[in-house]
Parts: structure tokens; C-alpha cells; sequence
């Protein structure tokens, strides 16, 4: 899909991803309804971009019901004023690196709420108003297509997400609605505590540039690639994990006491 005066919902617009998806977005000629939880740094960062008047920010916390009934209000009234979505981005996310032995029921909730439940509710609501073509990006993870120590619930979610995107991908064939995937590996924003930093260091796990990542979202986008695991070699180790997950569970299990000792910290 061209980009070009395309009305865009993005969600997380004002983490360290968001923001770079913002003005690549804003580059390409779209127009942005920004969505965080803080409405002070959704201005800030609208203000920031070059067309600062075509965007506008929805304060909303995507795991409140009334805040998701807000956005579902906001698409509908848009739709009928003729200038509906035409892309929903489910980009806002959060993590924990810990056991899964060592962290409250609460969190538990709270991050398969805001990494899963809030993109299929987000994505339900949007086939209400999105504008045919209309196109539901989901952004997943490279742990969405392997299970890692320390990030269960973080697997859970973003695996949940991917075969998400892909079953409604199938179910809405022919709607006029794609839904799509795009899976980052580790990228330099506040997401990852500086232990988790300093883990991916000592076992030199690569990691993108927030605006390397923009630029493939946009590109998933204008292309409409169904799943896109970004990084090499991410992408490979997500295709042997489903079909000899003995393989990197092994390279797993020589990287674990390591792995380990950054969780204890
Ligand atoms: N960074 C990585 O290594 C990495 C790798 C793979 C995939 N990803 C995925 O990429 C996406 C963006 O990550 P990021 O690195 O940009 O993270 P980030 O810098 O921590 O930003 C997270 C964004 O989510 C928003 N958010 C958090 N809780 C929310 C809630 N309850 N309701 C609404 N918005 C909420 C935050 O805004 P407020 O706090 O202002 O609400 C912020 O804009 C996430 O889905 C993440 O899982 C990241």
C-alpha cells in the first residue's frame, strides 16, 4: 500500500521504535494519530515532526477497557466523517526479564495483556472501521518464534501474536483487510534493562538501530509481506527452532548458566 496521505494508527508511538516508525512515517507522507499512554510525550513528539499538523495523539491505556472503548469511538466517528484508518500498527509493548518463578500473578496479567490480548482486541475493533484496503500490522518479536529463558511470558505473548496475525491474515482473504507481521530481534531502545544489554553483549547477540527497524516496518507496509523476522542470523535460527527445536535448544542450553547468572542480578 502507498503510504502517501494514508490516516495511520500507531500505538507505542512514544517508545524507542514508535518514535522512529513516527518519522518514517511522517516522511512518507502519512498522517498519524499517535497513541501512548502519556499524552504530555505524544504532543511532544508530534511537535517534533516535520508535518506536525496533518498528526494528532489519542491518550489511551490498551489494557483499560474504557480507554479501548475510546479508540473503537474515535475509528467509528472517523468512518463516518469519511476520513477512516487505513492502517492500525499494534506496536505498543513492555517486557520483564525474570523467571517466571520469581514474578507476581499481576505482572504475569499485565504483560500478556498489553503484548497480546490488547493487539487481538485492537485488531477486532479496527475490522469496524478501517477503511478497505486496510491493513493491521503487528509488531512481534524474534521471541515470538523461540522460546527464551527469562522471557516465557514475553514468548507467550509474542507467539500468540504471530499465529494471531496469520489465522486472521487467512480469515479475512478477500475483506480488503491484511493482517501482517513483523518480528524486530533485540533493538536499541528502553525496552531492555541494561542487564538484559549487557546479557545480549556477552553472548553477542546482535541488535538493530530503532530507525533500521522503522524502515522495515514501512517497507512490510508498502510491500505487504505477510511475516517479516528481521536480523541475521534471527531469521534463520526462527526456522530450524520449527523444524529441529532440539538443535537450538542446545545452543540454548550452552549459553544457559550465563543466561542465568544475569537473571539472578
Ligand atoms: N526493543 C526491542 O528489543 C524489541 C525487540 C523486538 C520487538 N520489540 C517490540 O517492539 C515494540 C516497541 O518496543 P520498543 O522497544 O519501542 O519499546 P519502548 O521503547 O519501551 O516503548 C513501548 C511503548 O509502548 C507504550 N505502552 C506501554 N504500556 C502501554 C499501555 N498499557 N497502553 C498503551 N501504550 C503502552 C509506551 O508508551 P507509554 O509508556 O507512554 O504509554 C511506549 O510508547 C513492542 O511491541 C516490543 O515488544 C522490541
Amino acid at each position: 500500500m502507498k503510504l502517501n496521505n494514508k490516516k495511520i494508527l500507531l500505538t507505542g508511538a512514544s517508545g524507542g521504535i514508535g518514535r522512529e516508525l513516527a518519522a518514517a512515517l511522517d516522511a512518507a507522507g502519512a498522517r498519524i494519530c499517535l497513541a501512548g499512554r502519556n499524552e504530555q510525550k505524544l504532543m511532544a513528539l508530534k511537535d517534533s515532526l516535520p508535518h506536525a499538523s496533518r498528526h494528532f495523539c489519542l491518550a489511551v491505556d490498551l489494557t483499560q477497557d474504557d480507554d479501548l472503548e475510546r479508540l473503537n469511538q474515535a475509528g467509528l466517528q472517523y468512518q463516518k466523517e469519511g476520513q477512516g484508518f487505513d492502517i492500525v500498527i499494534n506496536n505498543a509493548g513492555a517486557n520483564q526479564f525474570a523467571c517466571l518463578t520469581d514474578r507476581s500473578m499481576q505482572s504475569v496479567r499485565d504483560e500478556l495483556n498489553l503484548n497480546l490480548t490488547a493487539p487481538v482486541l485492537v485488531s477486532k475493533l479496527a475490522c469496524g472501521w478501517l477503511n478497505r484496503p486496510g491493513i493491521i500490522l503487528n509488531i512481534g518479536s524474534t521471541f515470538g518464534g523461540i522460546g527464551y529463558p527469562g522471557y516465557s511470558v514475553y514468548c507467550a505473548a509474542k507467539s500468540g501474536v504471530y499465529r494471531f496475525s496469520e489465522a486472521l491474515d487467512r480469515e479475512l482473504y478477500g475483506s480488503g483487510v491484511r493482517a501482517l507481521y513483523i518480528a524486530p530481534r533485540a533493538t536499541e531502545t528502553s525496552l531492555n534493562s541494561p542487564e538484559v544489554q549487557a546479557m545480549n553483549q556477552d553472548l553477542k547477540n546482535q541488535s538493530d538501530s530503532p530507525q533500521l527497524v522503522a524502515k522495515m516496518v514501512v517497507d512490510s507496509l508498502e510491500q505487504e509481506r505477510a511475516v517479516r523476522w528481521i536480523g541475521w542470523p534471527e531469521k534463520l535460527f526462527v526456522r530450524v527452532n520449527q523444524i529441529l527445536p532440539g538443535v537450538v535448544a542446545g545452543s540454548i542450553q550452552k549459553q544457559h548458566a550465563k543466561i542465568m547468572s544475569y537473571l539472578k542480578k
